[in-house]
């Protein structure tokens, strides 16, 4: 049970700008006004496990260096909607244009390498239909080395990516033949509500994760391909264009960066040219 005083729990204005204020700092994240009902819903429970019966209590706690609580803010906070072959159309540019564009420009070098990043992976299913692309087109490829690499803020969602179990409605893009060759759906007993189907190992040992920030540099460098899709929305300008800046430089010079069908790059600077809708390439 709820403890009856948090009933009135309610985000005040003052409240309201502190966690937002917390939250960008943090993430780059804007919470515009609209999300306080948000702030509320995600949090209620925590401030219950804590016995806070009000936001400015819970404050001091995120401020304080010595807590981790800061991350389960963050964790909460987040917004996590994903699938899998979501945007199914840039991930047939992927496997049409690209993958194969990679292997004649390769031969030339005498590398025989693909590294691929998604950088706000959410709960995996991006960066694991990348690995599904990869493993479908680079199988006919032998002696071919990809690496993926998967990034969030979120440890929850990274977790929640690692055991790689997912709901039917997560699947709804892959198609039939897929779902049979790359995942098993579960027996009843250990079905959960939202994971019903398990990746296969050989998928999932294809994807390696990491807790990153993405206002701050990622340590890898040299991706022929980077992700960013579906995250920058949250952002403002200021944080957009951190991030841009700082993500272009772990892309090679012609290498390509995905954004969504609803985001653009028009408002930064940067070394980006759009060649399609959400997709960009990286020019000198
Ligand atoms: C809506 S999901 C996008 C998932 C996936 N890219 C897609 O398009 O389906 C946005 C993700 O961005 C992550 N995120 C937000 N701010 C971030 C930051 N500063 N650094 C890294 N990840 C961040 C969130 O945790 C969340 O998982």
């Amino acid at each position: 049970m709820g403890n009856s005083d948090n009933f009135n729990l309610r985000v005040t204005d003052k409240e309201y700008n502190a966690l937002k204020d917390i939250m960008y700092a943090r993430t780059g994240v804007l919470l515009k006004p609209t999300k306080k009902p948000l702030i509320l819903t995600r949090l209620r429970k925590r401030l219950e496990e804590l016995n806070i019966k009000r936001f400015m209590e819970y404050v001091p706690l995120l401020e304080d260096k010595r807590s981790s609580e800061i991350e389960i803010f963050v964790n909460a906070l987040t917004t996590n909607e994903t699938y899998f072959f979501r945007h199914t159309k840039q991930f047939n540019f992927l496997f049409e244009k690209i993958f194969p564009e990679i292997i004649e420009t390769r031969r030339a070098e005498g590398r025989r390498e693909i590294k691929i990043w998604t950088a706000a992976c959410s709960t995996g299913e991006e960066p694991y239909s990348i690995a599904i692309a990869c493993r479908e087109f680079f199988f006919k490829h032998p002696g071919w080395g990809v690496k993926i690499c998967a990034s969030d803020v979120n440890s929850d969602v990274l977790a929640f990516a690692k055991e790689g179990k997912y709901s039917e409605r997560s699947l709804k893009e892959v198609p039939e033949t897929m779902v049979k060759k790359y995942f098993r759906e579960m027996d009843f007993d250990n079905k959960k509500k939202w994971q019903s189907f398990a990746l296969s190992d050989e998928i999932k040992k294809m994807v390696d994760f990491y807790q990153h920030n993405l206002l701050k540099p990622f340590v890898q460098k040299g991706f022929d391909v980077i992700f960013l899709r579906n995250v920058m929305i949250y952002f403002d300008n200021e944080s957009k264009q951190k991030v841009v800046s700082n993500i272009q430089n772990n892309l090679i010079t012609g290498g390509y960066f995905f954004i969504s069908l609803s985001e653009s790059l028009s408002d930064v600077n940067s070394q980006l040219e759009g060649i399609r809708s959400g997709i960009y390439q990286k020019v000198k």
